[in-house]
């Protein structure tokens, strides 16, 4: 089955680096408009060119700076966006990073900052794209959350409850959602190769290698090794295309058979 998204425009962000940048050439090889999103302006860049060299007929590629955690921002780039690209068919929230540690460490500010990145870019993007996807009777949400989602270790504050909430609002928007086609889902990441697991890395210091140390945690997963963004952009592609059209209001897990929840 070959998958399409011509005719399609998505709007990814985080997508410098990472799963949203595997996300958003996915997308761009599969024939899509594609808006990428991100805060620092040389990367985004840099991704949006090597993604412009792999030449797809019809598909574009458009870099906006942009720091989702800032509500006007938001607004500032949605518009910019629909001037540019005309419309959003498609949405990944997928801009994050990790903030876990123990509950009494974290503060009022660590709390609100998570949740400004994490749960409200979501709602407020969401907002903003929903009312065209309902007169279009065409729509696709993605939130690229976290298992500790479903399953939340200790000291996995504020991060599993901001990603708990993210699936109740996939939920609600799913339901909101279906009986106009806009279908919404959820990938629940477990560990996958990224700028994100290389600063992880970084501040624990030692003797490993950043490969050793990668293939050391992938042995510690049931299938033996981490997973590849590109495998997380394959799966984005099929949630956002129509061979998904009777999947909608689910969370998937992305993550080898890490988590012990379904
Ligand atoms: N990799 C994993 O194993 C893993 C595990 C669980 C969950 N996740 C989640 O999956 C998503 C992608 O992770 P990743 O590993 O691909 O991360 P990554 O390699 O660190 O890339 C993060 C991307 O998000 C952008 N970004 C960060 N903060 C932003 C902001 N405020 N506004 C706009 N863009 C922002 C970054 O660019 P700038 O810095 O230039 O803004 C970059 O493009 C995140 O939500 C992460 O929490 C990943």
């Amino acid at each position: 089955m070959e998958i399409s998204l011509t005719g399609r425009t998505a709007l990814v962000t985080g997508a410098s680096m990472g799963l949203g940048y595997a996300t958003a050439k996915a997308f761009y090889l599969a024939g899509a408009r594609v808006a990428i999103l991100a805060r620092r302006e040389g990367p985004l860049e840099e991704a949006a060119e090597n993604i412009r060299a792999l030449s797809i007929d019809g598909a574009q590629i458009k870099p906006f700076v942009c720091d989702v955690s800032n509500p006007e921002q938001i607004g500032e780039t949605h518009d910019r966006v629909i001037a540019d690209l005309g419309s959003v068919d498609i949405l990944v929230n997928n801009a994050g990073q990790s903030a876990a540690m123990p509950f009494l460490e974290v503060s009022d500010e660590a709390w609100q900052t998570d949740l400004d990145l994490k749960l409200f870019a979501a709602i407020r993007l969401t907002r903003l794209v929903w009312p065209k996807m309902l007169a279009n009777r065409w729509g696709r949400v993605i939130n690229v959350l976290n298992t500790a989602a479903k399953a939340p270790p200790p000291n996995s504050a504020p991060t599993s409850v901001t990603r708990a909430a993210g699936m109740a609002l996939t939920k609600v928007l799913a339901g909101e959602g279906a009986p106009d086609n806009i279908l919404v889902n959820a990938m629940l990441i477990g560990f996958i190769k990224s700028d994100q697991i290389r600063r992880m890395h970084e501040s624990r210091g030692g003797e490993q290698s950043l490969e050793e140390f990668m293939v050391a945690a992938g042995e510690r997963l049931p299938m033996g090794r981490m997973g590849e963004a590109e495998e997380c952009g394959a799966l984005a592609l099929f949630l956002a295309s129509d061979a998904a059209s009777y999947v909608t209001g689910c969370a998937i897990n992305m993550d080898g058979g890490l988590s012990k929840v379904v």
